[in-house]
């Protein structure tokens, strides 16, 4: 049963009262005071509780909740819209608070001329019954008609007052009347107090417009009575025309002559906190792809998980004094937890230091190194002797070797000093950073992998597959390609890696870009045994690759990891949408974890703002083909604007009149209370409500 909460006086609780009249609904009321901490959630007076969870605090939403509007509707609508914007906030100002504004008062009387001329020569507002304009318009004037003074002051209007007088007769009117006593002295100042936020009466709309008489807002209404009416129709026609949603047991798997969607997301480097723009760029962009394939009934696969080998674990495992499996351990837990909280609809977030992928890229190397791409040569490198190790580029320090900077502290890769990129070999006074002892050059074999001998193969590849990537994956990876490709060195005198799986070599491991991409195979192993299905799919079958990533991943899926499947000549599935965002940047920087600057995954939680809130605004400002900023007040303007006025609104004034009649009562109330009331509608709840019928 419903409960209404509420404080003594409110004439928006008459309202309800009387639209549960009409309905026969039963309730119980429940007096109480303004602060009281009972009252649910965001604690405004009335509202109405229909179970746990579950609260309608917009009293017109409620009232036709009760009482759904069946005729007329729009017109009702905008009654409601008028009603609760501007009649009742200019009454709660001008006689409920103690802040006296004159301009209200010219204000109310523009209302009440507005009203007065509606209800000319009728009884009812709309048409030949009370509809919920008149329940809540009534309601709400109520107390002035009651308070003597004011009445005197406001209320010399014959049709308004007749209009009062005959209501006050109709049975329900008066049941709720008998039933919750209303004092014309104090109700304003109750209702301005149970409703936290008031908003300012809209001024614009009451004054100055040439219509006399007529509905507050018919010169701005938008959707006419027929719009609606073949809303209605078109919808109850393609609920019943849509195809039932697929069960789905099991592991997912292609089928031939059906559409089977594979789906991917960068593979997040496991040394940080995800933040906003590797949330937008890759696992939320593709979350969306995935849930609308699914809702199609396409097979779909989405798969993702964390990028673990490398320098980047190294790095991060040295500066908090960890094992690179603890890191890898504790930041896994870590993404896996916000992915989770931002609702990503992974069907397996896996990692690449899993034995799949060791296998899966052994098999790999040595198959390439069998086809004639692979060739080994000596590189000059830097060596700690002390710690016995060969150090990366990152892990040694230095004089910058650049003519005229004099900076000391210089990295291997880069200058902090002058900005400019460093061979590490030409340090001046080179130091390991672990100890500080002097590095010396050491020569050592590598693999590089011969992309000048695959370049054929790419370029063939390329013009069948690139049509369908988004723009800039396709100029990056031309450009990359017209420059010519090199030969890359793919593996690394390191120890946290996938071990190369040849005499005199097994000191060594593969380069994080050489391995990391077979992680999409490996975690699709992972997944399921039958993991060939996707990767290596019969004659019969087709399968479509879409892999979502920033623009700086681009050279790496567009040209590397397909020359190296190209060249394994397996058969492998190879990439047919390569879907590349720009970046997103923080207010008007970038977003730095080590500044600190941006909201991180776990910010974002922190705030109390619902995740669906973070994936609409995200998904809004996704930087498709420019960079795109991030910005609290921009966050705070889209919510409000397009997604509860807009958005919401919609939903909250026409999805329940359209969709009432094809919903079972308790999902209607799923749909236009929680999601919507509590400012919780979601866009996830729209695909969800779409996949319950
Ligand atoms: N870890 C890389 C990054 O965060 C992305 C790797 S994607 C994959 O930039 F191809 F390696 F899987
Ligand atoms: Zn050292």
């Amino acid at each position: 049963m419903a409960l209404i909460y509420t404080n003594e006086n409110n004439p928006a609780t008459l309202k309800l009262l009387i639209a549960k009249n009409v309905s026969k609904a039963p309730v119980n009321l429940k007096i109480v005071h303004v602060n009281d901490r009972s009252i649910p959630q965001p604690r405004r007076l009335p509202c109405v509780e229909e179970e746990e969870n579950l609260t309608l605090f917009l009293p017109n939403s409620a009232v036709c909740y009760f009482n759904p509007v069946k005729e007329n509707t729009s017109e009702v609508l905008d009654w409601l819209e008028w009603e609760a914007k501007n009649l009742s906030p200019c009454l709660a100002y001008l006689c409920g608070s103690s802040v006296k504004n004159p301009s209200f008062k010219k204000t109310l009387q523009t209302y009440l001329t507005k009203l007065e001329c509606s209800l000319k020569d009728k009884v009812y507002l709309i048409g030949n019954t009370f509809s919920n304009a008149d329940i809540v318009i009534w309601s709400t004037l109520y107390p002035l008609y009651l308070n003597e003074a004011l009445r005197k002051e406001y209320l010399l209007l014959p049709n308004i007052i007749k209009w009062i007088e005959h209501c006050e007769t109709i049975p329900q009117f008066k049941e709720a009347v008998a039933f919750f006593k209303i004092d014309g002295k104090t109700a304003y100042a109750a209702l301005a107090a149970g409703a936290k936020y008031l908003p300012i009466p809209d001024l614009t709309s009451s004054e100055g417009t040439s219509e006399e008489s007529g509905s507050p807002q018919h010169t701005v209404e938008v959707v006419s009575e027929e719009e609606l009416k073949s809303a209605k129709a078109a919808w109850s026609k393609d609920v019943t025309k849509l195809p039932k949603l697929k069960q789905r047991n099991g592991k997912v798997l292609p089928v031939s002559k059906e559409k089977n969607i594979f789906i991917t997301s960068a593979l997040p480097y496991v040394n940080n906190v995800p933040h906003l723009g590797n949330i937008i760029g890759c696992v939320l962009s593709a979350d969306v792809f995935a849930r609308f394939c699914r809702l199609c009934n396409y097979n779909t696969l989405y798969l993702c998980g964390t990028d673990e080998y490398g320098t980047a674990t190294e790095t991060k495992a040295l500066e908090e004094k960890l094992t690179c499996r603890e890191i890898c351990d504790k930041y896994f837990k870590i993404h896996n937890e916000i992915y989770q909280w931002f609702n990503i609809s992974f069907d397996h977030f896996g990692r690449t230091s899993n034995p799949e992928q060791s296998e899966l890229c052994q098999e790999m190397f040595l198959r390439l190194n069998e086809n004639g791409f692979m060739f080994t040569q000596s590189v000059e490198q830097l060596h700690c002797p002390k710690c016995d190790r060969y150090l990366a580029d990152r892990f040694v320090e230095g004089g910058c070797p650049h003519l005229g900077c004099n900076y000391e502290d210089a990295r291997g890769d880069q200058c902090d000093g002058c900005g400019k990129l460093v061979n590490a070999v030409e340090l001046k006074n080179p130091r390991c950073k672990v100890c500080g002892s002097r590095p010396k050059l050491k020569t050592s074999n590598q693999f590089f992998i011969d992309l000048p001998k695959l370049e054929p193969l790419l370029h063939h590849w390329m013009k069948l597959s690139t049509p369908g990537w988004s723009n800039n994956a396709q100029v990056i990876s031309k450009s990359w390609l017209k420059e010519g490709l090199k030969p890359r060195c793919i593996t690394r005198d390191l120890k946290w890696g996938v071990p190369v799986p040849l005499d005199d070599y097994r000191n060594k491991v593969f380069y994080v870009w050489f391995d990391a991409p077979i992680g999409y195979m490996s975690i699709c192993k992972a997944y399921t045994k039958d993991f060939e299905k996707w990767w290596r799919p019969s004659k019969d079958v087709e399968v479509k690759l879409y892999q979502f990533m920033a623009k700086d991943n681009v050279p790496f899926h567009g040209v590397l990891f397909p020359a190296m499947l190209l060249g394994a000549n397996r058969g492998y599935t190879t990439v047919s949408h390569l879907m590349a965002t720009e970046y997103l940047n923080y207010e008007d920087g970038k977003f730095s974890k080590s500044r600190g600057v941006g909201v991180f995954g776990n910010d974002a939680q922190s705030t109390g703002i619902p995740s669906d809130v973070w994936r609409f605004y995200l998904l809004y400002i996704r930087p498709e083909s420019q960079d795109s900023s991030f910005s609290w007040n921009d966050l705070v303007t889209k919510n409000n604007s397009e997604l509860l006025n807009n958005l919401g609104n919609f939903v909250n004034r026409y999805a329940p009149i359209i969709l009432c009649d094809f919903l079972s009562p308790s999902l209607r109330l799923a749909f236009i209370g929680p999601h919507i009331s509590s400012r919780l509608f979601t866009l996830n709840g729209f695909y969800d409500y779409l996949h319950w019928r």
